[in-house]
């Protein structure tokens, strides 16, 4: 049998903008992780069992467009394997589907993973990423390629659409809680109006888009000098122009402020928006009390990670 594993995602400042080329940073999510176990399947075909999204089958009667079936097929197009053996893979998740934390990505990721090493034929970091991105495409239209590249790459990312990944140094840990509306977070859509209010006018929105590319550098130098006080404000910035794009919802806001008045440093929406999750920085002291007044507030699951060099 083969296993793989890849982690979930967080995006701490850019989500959206970084769709119009502004970098974005993102961190990788341990405590949460899709696994992929392949084996030799007695009968012929490809066959996949997925309970979390109620698949069991061959691949051949999903869609041709659905993104496990295409991840699976594009794996063996690039390997030039044009008569995969018959196999049975077993895909779980404790990542929640469409909260913002990179479900799909983290699926394919380890797929291709899995995949590729049943046939004893191991891809690239490179590969990977690339074959997780046209799955990516699947899922929301216009990806930016962050959450492909941070799930498989695994340690912590300052993005830029097209760039070579770049990663960044943490000179101090600093303590997030992750909160989930229980709402799912419709990226395709989101990504689709931000891009509406763009096509109506575009000056606009490229001013604002710059705003959070100048938030995502400050946040940057802050993490990389160790000043992690300042990602607070940076944070309530970045949401208020989330909120400007329209794709924070009453729910993200319920949170968000019921974070600061919990003595978050900071907090903003992550990810897609209109639902998924939220993130706030807290004194690790005050992460506990944080994460059960957001709890409280009616969030429906929390994750307090450390967000450290080595990962
Ligand atoms: C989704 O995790 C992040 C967005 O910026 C979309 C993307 O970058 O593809 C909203």
């Amino acid at each position: 049998m083969t296993t793989a594993s890849a982690p979930g995602k967080v995006i701490l400042f850019g989500e959206h903008a970084v769709v119009y080329g502004r970098p974005a940073l993102a961190v990788p999510v341990t405590q949460v992780h899709a696994d992929v176990e392949v084996e030799d399947s007695p009968a012929p075909g490809i066959w996949v069992d997925a309970p979390e999204i109620s698949i069991r089958c061959e691949i051949s009667s999903l869609p041709a467009t659905h993104a496990l079936r295409t991840v699976i097929e594009n794996v063996f197009r690039t390997l030039g394997i044009s008569s995969p053996p018959p196999l049975q893979i077993r895909i779980t998740s404790t990542i929640p589907v469409a909260s913002g934390l990179g479900s799909g990505a983290a699926v394919s990721v380890a797929l291709i993973r899995a995949l590729s090493s049943t046939v004893n034929r191991p891809l690239s970091d490179e590969q990977v990423n690339a074959l997780a991105y046209e799955a990516e495409k699947l899922h929301h239209g216009t990806p930016s390629g962050i959450d492909n590249t941070v799930v498989t790459y695994a340690k912590p990312v300052y993005f830029v659409r097209g760039q070579p990944i770049q990663t960044f140094n943490v000179a101090r840990p600093f303590t997030l809680v992750i909160a989930d509306t229980g709402i799912p977070a419709p990226t395709r859509e989101s990504v689709g109006d931000v891009r509406k209010l763009w096509e109506a006018d575009k000056t606009k929105w490229e001013a604002m888009f710059d705003e959070v590319g100048g938030i995502v550098q400050a946040a940057r130098e802050a993490i990389e000098t160790g000043k992690t006080k300042e990602l607070g404000p940076l944070m309530d910035a970045n949401h208020a122009l989330l909120q400007e794009m329209t794709v924070s919802s009453p729910e993200l806001d319920r949170l968000v402020l019921a974070a600061r008045g919990a003595g978050a440093l900071g907090a903003k929406l992550s990810g897609g928006g209109r639902g998924g999750n939220m993130l706030a920085l807290v004194e690790p002291t005050e992460a506990e009390q944080a994460a059960s007044a957001l709890r409280a507030a009616g969030a429906k699951n929390t994750i307090i990670t450390t967000i450290e060099e080595k990962q």
